[in-house]
């Protein structure tokens, strides 16, 4: 039997099991099982042992260890290197090689939207274990003009803003590029506003900005990565003032697209019946 894990705590909410196990059936990896496991730090030395036993064949990493796994991995692509954010964990010439699909899924996400970020002002929420993924896209690849960056612990977007201050420059990109915001406080109209927290997992949860500015907005995206619940309050809210909103389902989607296909060599298709899967 081939062993596939997802590991996160919380892990209950994971659609990946779901996901994956109906991509091995379609394409006949009977032989190949998928499972959610909620895990605690002490334990991600023995899931990457695991890996290179063959004991397991192949891990996502989820909240909160997207960052801490990168310390046990053998290897990694410069990008990972740099991000230090990992989603996918494959074995490749024996070795345990850490890779992050969620940068492209989001990425892929926005095209799909017709979404250039191309010139736009943005607000991320959150500097957790997805957010340099997030940055990395809107930095690298769509040339954003000016990203707002509010955590709550505000030392930490001051250290994700460190780093990416250092490659503004590579990507031609202006210095004051990315400015930090007090948690909650306002900052001038933005074109997306993204939110990378896990506030919002749970049904009451919500967060507390004043987004009243953006009453009947129609071009305004709000873009929340979570998944599940389909509709968090951010999203209810955005869609009652009249802003364009989308969830995290087609970013999940085609970051598990692209961990599938690393695992298998099989492109899983995208389609209606997969997209209704996770409703
Ligand atoms: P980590 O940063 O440890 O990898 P994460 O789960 O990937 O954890 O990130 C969680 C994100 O959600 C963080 O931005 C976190 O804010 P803090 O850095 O201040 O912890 C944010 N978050 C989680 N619960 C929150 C809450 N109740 N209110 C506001 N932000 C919250």
């Amino acid at each position: 039997m081939n062993k596939y894990l997802v590991i996160g705590n919380p892990i209950a909410h994971s659609l990946s099991p779901l996901l994956h196990n109906y991509w091995f059936k379609k394409y006949r990896f009977l032989d190949s099982i998928y499972e959610k496991k909620k895990v605690e730090k002490k334990d991600l030395k023995k899931i990457v042992e695991q890996i290179k036993n063959d004991e397991v064949k192949g891990v996502n990493v989820t909240v909160p260890f997207k960052r801490e796994i990168f310390n046990f991995i053998d290897t990694a692509p410069y990008e990972v290197q740099f991000t230090k954010s990992v989603n996918t964990l494959v074995k490749e010439n024996d070795k345990v090689v850490g890779y992050n699909t969620d940068q492209q899924g989001f990425e892929i996400s926005l095209e799909e939207n017709d979404w250039d970020c191309k010139d736009k002002k943005i607000l991320i929420i959150g500097a957790g274990g997805v957010a340099p993924s997030i940055l990395s896209t809107l930095i690298k690849v769509d040339g954003a003009e000016k990203i707002y960056l509010s955590n709550r612990t505000r030392s930490k977007a001051e250290e994700l803003k460190k780093f990416w201050d250092k490659a503004l420059g590579i990507y031609q990109m202006k210095k004051d590029t990315i400015e930090i915001i007090d948690w909650e406080k306002k900052s001038e109209l933005c074109d997306l506003i993204i939110n990378t927290t896990s506030v919002g997992l749970t049904k009451d949860e919500k967060l507390n900005f004043d987004f009243s500015d953006y009453n009947n907005k129609k071009d305004v995206l709000f873009y929340d990565l979570i998944y599940n619940p389909k509709e968090t309050n951010f999203l209810k809210d955005a869609r009652m003032r009249g802003n364009r909103t989308m969830n995290g389902k087609m970013m999940f989607l085609w970051q598990a697209h692209l961990a599938f296909k690393m695992w298998t060599g099989v492109s899983p298709i995208i389609d209606e019946e997969v997209i209704k899967l996770l409703d």
